[in-house]
This record gives C-alpha cells, sequence and structure tokens, in this order.
C-alpha cells in the first residue's frame, strides 16, 4: 500500500490518528459511514463486511456509525444531512462514504448539500486517486498491463468555486459567471504532497495544466507547482497540457509515475484513467486532510450509477480499495494490504462482476473475497 501511503502526515495527540480504545483496551477506529444513494447503498455494506473480517484477523476493531444521511433524507426533510451534521462527522476518526446523487434531484442540491461541504470543512485537500491495473482485468487499452500511476487532485478550490452566478434569468440577455480560484497556498501543498508521494515511488510527477488557453490560473499554476518542487532531491517535474495527457493516458498509460492536477482536471482524469484500468468501478479515491486536523474521506471514484443500481450488479472493488486506503490511514497497514490482496485473488480467479466482462453480482464477488477474508461458508 505504499502508494496510498500519505507522507506529509505528522502524528498529533489528536483523535483524527484513529487511536482510540475500547474499554478492553483494544485498538478501535471509530468510523462514520454514508452509504448515501443508487450504489453506495449495494458497495458500503460489502466493503464493510470485509472490513470487519480484516480487522478482526489483525486485531483490532472497526466501530461503525451509520448516517442515514443522502437523497433520502433530502426528500423527508428537505435537506442532505442535518443542521449539526458536520460537527458530528468531526467526531469520527474517519468517513466512509458510498455515492451522492439521485437523478430527481438537482446535483447542486445533493452534491453541494453533503459531499462538498464534508471535503471543504475538513480541509481534505488531496484527493488520492491510484490507478493500476489489476490482475485478472483486461484494460481496453492496449499496453495498459503495467499501468501504475497516482492521481493527486487539488479538492478544494480551483474550477469547483462558488464565486459566481446568473444574471437576467430567462431573458435573451441571460448569462452565468463563474470564477475560478486558485491560491498560492492551495497549488503549494497539493504539489508538495505530490513531491513528497513520488520521492518515494518513481520520483516523476506530471503537473497537468492548460496554460496555453486559460491564461491567469494555469500559468499561476505552473509557476507554484515550478517552486514548490525546485531542488527537491529524487523527484523529476514534466508539465503537460490537458487535452495532450488525455490522449497520452490512451497511448502510454505506463508513462506516469505522480500526476497533480486542479480540481476539474483530476477528475476528469481519473474517470478516464479509472476506465483504462478495466472500469471506473474499481477505482479508489481518499480525500484526505494531511494535518489531521480533521477526519478524512474515503469513498470509491465512481457516483451512486443510477443505471444499474438496485439490480445487484456494482462492482464493490472501488469501495473496498477506498477501504483499505482507509486502514492504512489508520495505521492498519497489514489488514490494508489484506483487503487488497483478497479482492485482487478474486479477480486472479476470475470471479467478475459485468462492468468488468464477468457474470457475478455483488454477493457472489464480496463473498469471495470475504471467504479470502477468513470468513466461513454459509452453511448448506
Ligand atoms: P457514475 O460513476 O455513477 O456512473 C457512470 C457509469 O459507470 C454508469 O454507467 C455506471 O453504471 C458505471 N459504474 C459506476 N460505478 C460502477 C460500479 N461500481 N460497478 C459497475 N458499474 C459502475 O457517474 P454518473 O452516472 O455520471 O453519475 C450518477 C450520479 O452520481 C450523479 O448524480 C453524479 O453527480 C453522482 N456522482 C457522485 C459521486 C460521488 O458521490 N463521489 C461521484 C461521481 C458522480
Ligand atoms: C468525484 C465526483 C464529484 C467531483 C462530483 C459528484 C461533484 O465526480 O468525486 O469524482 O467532481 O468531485
Ligand atoms: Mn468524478
Amino acid at each position: 500500500m505504499s502508494a496510498n501511503t500519505p507522507r506529509t502526515v505528522t502524528a498529533t495527540t489528536d483523535r483524527h490518528n484513529g487511536i482510540s480504545a475500547d474499554p478492553t483496551g483494544a485498538r478501535v477506529h471509530d468510523v462514520a459511514v454514508i452509504a448515501g444513494d443508487g450504489i453506495g447503498r449495494e458497495v458500503v455494506p460489502a466493503a464493510i463486511r470485509c472490513l470487519d473480517l480484516a480487522a478482526a484477523r489483525h486485531g483490532f476493531g472497526l466501530a461503525w456509525r451509520e448516517y442515514d444521511w443522502g437523497s433520502d433524507h433530502y426528500r423527508r426533510h428537505g435537506a442532505m444531512m442535518p443542521p449539526d451534521g458536520l460537527d458530528r462527522l468531526h467526531a469520527h476518526d474517519a468517513i466512509f462514504l458510498g455515492a451522492v446523487g439521485a437523478p430527481d434531484i438537482p446535483d447542486t442540491e445533493t452534491l453541494w448539500g453533503l459531499l462538498i461541504p464534508i471535503r471543504r470543512r475538513f480541509s481534505q485537500y488531496v484527493n488520492l486517486r491510484p490507478v493500476r491495473t489489476l490482475p485478472g482485468v483486461p484494460s481496453p487499452v492496449r499496453g495498459a498491463d503495467t499501468m501504475d500511476l497516482v492521481i493527486v487532485r487539488e479538492n478544494v478550490e480551483g474550477e469547483y468555486s462558488e464565486v459566481g452566478g446568473r444574471i437576467y434569468r430567462g431573458e435573451p440577455a441571460e448569462a452565468a459567471i463563474q470564477e475560478a480560484v486558485f491560491t498560492r497556498t492551495g497549488i503549494t501543498r497539493v504539489a508538495a504532497f505530490a513531491a513528497e508521494l513520488a520521492a518515494g515511488r518513481r520520483g516523476l510527477v506530471t503537473s497537468v495544466t492548460k496554460s496555453n488557453g486559460i491564461v491567469h490560473t494555469m500559468p499561476f499554476w505552473d509557476e507554484v507547482v515550478e517552486q514548490t518542487l525546485a531542488g527537491r532531491p529524487g523527484v523529476r517535474l514534466e508539465k503537460i497540457l490537458v487535452d495532450a495527457m488525455a490522449a497520452k493516458l490512451v497511448l502510454a498509460p505506463t508513462a506516469f509515475d505522480v500526476i497533480v492536477a486542479s480540481n476539474l482536471f483530476g477528475d476528469i482524469l481519473s474517470d478516464l484513467a479509472g476506465a483504462i484500468a478495466g472500469s471506473i468501478g474499481v477505482a479508489p479515491s481518499a480525500n484526505l486532510n494531511p494535518e489531521r486536523d480533521h477526519p478524512s474521506m474515503f469513498e470509491p471514484v465512481h457516483g451512486s450509477a443510477p443505471d444499474i443500481a438496485g439490480q445487484g450488479v456494482a462492482n464493490p472493488v472501488g469501495q473496498l480499495w477506498a477501504g483499505a486506503m482507509m486502514l492504512d490511514h489508520l495505521g492498519e497497514p497489514a489488514a490494508a494490504a489484506d483487503v487488497v490482496a483478497a479482492f485482487e485473488a478474486v479477480l486472479a480467479a476470475g470471479v467478475r462482476t459485468p462492468d468488468l466482462g464477468g457474470t457475478a453480482g455483488t454477493e457472489e464477488f464480496t463473498a469471495a473475497v470475504a471467504r479470502h477474508l477468513g470468513e466461513a461458508p454459509a452453511p448448506h
């Protein structure tokens, strides 16, 4: 799990290090769970089943506190979570999230009522998204067999901004303005995180830009990334325009190590890279507050997938892998490695969900992973 290890973390006495204990003195990590919407409600229970098995094998406990927040909560109460929702989440060691979004409610209400406020209030400014080819999972792209990269996405500013508005609604002169916000602090900290990660890997940071077309923010991004990485031993910086990057990811997916990108570019490239690995259903993500002043949040890259929700066919790998990243973050790297090894073994054995060309449902796949983690077979 070295690819997923946040290297800028410093120990504090704060409980977001995940160090708690039950009355008997055993290690217990206290995790807030928001399954959310759509397939989130299918893959989250699947992942919890497997994470509990890994925890039991490694002698610690996971105390799950489920929050029934999301689109149903919105339909009932007109809000995605209660007014004190963020304060309640803050008390936990980590947050485990499924997905948010429903076809009958505007995404501006759902995502900006739950997911985005969590990322921002808890200063989860690094969105870490490892992508690699998994055993037994064919890539739709030739030559991707040894792809192994990590996207470090800026997660709280950039193109995702609340600055702007709509004028002359409904009139011919109607217009919308949205101002991107890039700060020196914001770019520096995410670039530094990418550099430290790369120093422990293959040493290459690819910074994604669009400074030929976006003439204020992107040249600023380039400058600050360059300044941040200057003089760092063992780290090479290359810069690439996002359009060329989209092509190169497909044509040479093994040419990358750590990719650092703005909020929007990192978002788009992570679905692209996930698809190159076989399906966005396998891609995990960690929303990190590296200073550990606040809880970090772990979720798959994919959304609520309304087109397959309720059918029992969702791929739980992205959620499981996000769970492994969470265990790693909570100081349980051996259990994290076990979870990854278990889903890799199941994939390698040819058990796959339909998004990967297989026929297994979520339950069949999850049961196979659970058996690898020591779950007793169900009696006949
Ligand atoms: P999506 O990621 O939900 O689905 C895109 C495609 O990938 C669909 O065809 C879906 O069936 C497939 N897919 C996704 N995850 C899968 C899995 N685990 N197994 C098998 N197939 C899978 O993206 P979308 O359809 O653009 O968005 C649906 C909703 O989710 C929207 O409301 C969107 O805003 C929201 N969304 C939320 C998050 C999040 O909560 N972090 C992320 C992305 C999208
Ligand atoms: C993701 C999602 C979110 C994002 C959406 C749902 C707001 O696509 O986590 O990748 O763009 O951050
Ligand atoms: Mn996305």
